[in-house]
């Protein structure tokens, strides 16, 4: 009988999923004694009635390198050590079914899962690994949060559309001579934010490790109109907040749905700047244009030599391990190392310093 692998995509999309799936799938019909299946929306597929699991094989995989978002589709609502349940009267609790889902993974034979997803998922991915789960990690997010490795895929191409829409922003605002700000998707980690101005040229960025003080934002924006450039570019990321402040969101009502809905800060932001300064601005939420469509060729490299890695590591029974890029290398890393702290913007990182030296005001 053959060993079967289990594929599973979870928590937010990403560009490049489907690429680390496809390499998976090659490297996986290279060897005889493999078969690949793919659980539908994270574990979901392996905790409903009837189980929704798919075979991938080569046709199946066939040209997806290039999509966008997940051909067995992705969840970050809910999991095996949290899963929704609705009560009688409406209301929502959350349940443990870590040992369900393991139940039926030896059910169907599974021999080892690939969790491709971010900290929440590699978490979860370490609860599994800890109760006897074969499992490999490949990490996952466009925010490029995670520990232990140099970069995860999906970001280069976030930082590809934040930037084309610097550029853009550019072009509109001089010939209105405004003051636009672009508020860019990080929850904790301003990697995209900071990678987008300096690419674009933007003249102050806002990241939510520095929370910012809205004079020296203005005091930037003054600069340039003392220095008659009478247009700026302002990006800001979504979990930035100013001193002494909260970040800006809205609560789910969606069960199993943890994190706040982040989004509007360019607009609070606006609002602060306008109490000191009468100067037209817009504001621009890029949203999840960043997390859809076509993965660049950076991205789809990186995903496929990350889903050929993660199979040998399959092989090679490395399990409570992630596949992770260090030094130009596909290497490893412990999963509980990756997940120990987030990877975020060091005060010491030398792009921060580049953005400060060329002149970005970092809003402190
Ligand atoms: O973690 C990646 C991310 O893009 C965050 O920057 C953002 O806050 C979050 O996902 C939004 O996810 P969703 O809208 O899918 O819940």
């Amino acid at each position: 009988m053959k060993k079967r692998l289990l594929v599973v995509t979870t928590g937010g999309d990403c560009p490049g999923l489907n690429a680390v799936i496809r390499a998976i799938v090659k490297r996986a019909a290279r060897e005889s004694n493999w078969e690949v299946l793919g659980s539908i929306e994270g574990y979901h597929g392996m905790l409903q009635e009837p189980l929704q699991l798919v075979l991938l094989d080569s046709n199946k995989v066939s040209g997806i390198h290039v999509m966008g978002g997940s051909i067995i589709r992705t969840t970050n609502k809910g999991g095996p050590f949290n899963w929704p349940v609705k009560n009688p009267d409406g209301s929502w609790i959350t349940v443990d079914r870590s040992d369900e889902l393991i139940r039926r993974l030896q059910y169907q034979n599974i021999d080892a899962v690939i969790c491709i997803g971010g900290d929440g998922s590699q978490r979860i991915s370490q609860q599994l690994f800890e109760k006897g789960v074969n499992i490999v990690g490949v990490p996952k997010t466009i925010d490029n949060d995670l520990l232990c490795t140099d970069l995860t895929f999906g970001f280069q191409t976030a930082v590809e559309v934040a930037t084309d829409a610097v550029d853009k922003l550019v072009t509109t605002a001089t010939s209105h001579s405004r003051t636009m700000i672009l508020e860019v998707m990080g929850r904790d980690a301003g990697w995209i934010a900071l990678n987008a101005a300096v690419a674009g040229g933007a003249h102050i960025v806002l990241i939510p490790e520095i929370p910012y003080d809205v004079q020296k934002v203005i005091a930037k924006i003054e600069e340039r109109q003392e220095a008659s450039k009478d247009f700026a570019i302002i990006v800001i990321a979504e979990g930035a907040k100013p001193i002494g402040g909260e970040v800006t969101g809205s609560k789910s009502t969606q069960a199993g749905y943890e994190n706040l809905i982040l989004g509007g800060i360019g607009h609070k932001l606006m609002g602060d700047i306008k109490k000191h300064l009468d100067i037209e601005m817009r504001v621009t939420i890029l949203g999840h244009l960043q997390r859809g469509g076509i993965p660049t060729a950076y991205d789809r490299i990186l995903a496929t030599q990350f889903g050929v890695k993660a199979f040998e590591m399959v092989q090679e029974e490395r399990f409570g391990e992630m596949v992770a890029l260090k030094n130009h290398d596909i290497t490893s890393a412990p999963i509980t190392e990756a997940i120990a702290q987030m990877n975020l913007v060091d005060p010491k990182n030398y792009l921060q310093k580049t953005a400060r030296e060329i002149g970005i005001c970092l809003g402190d």
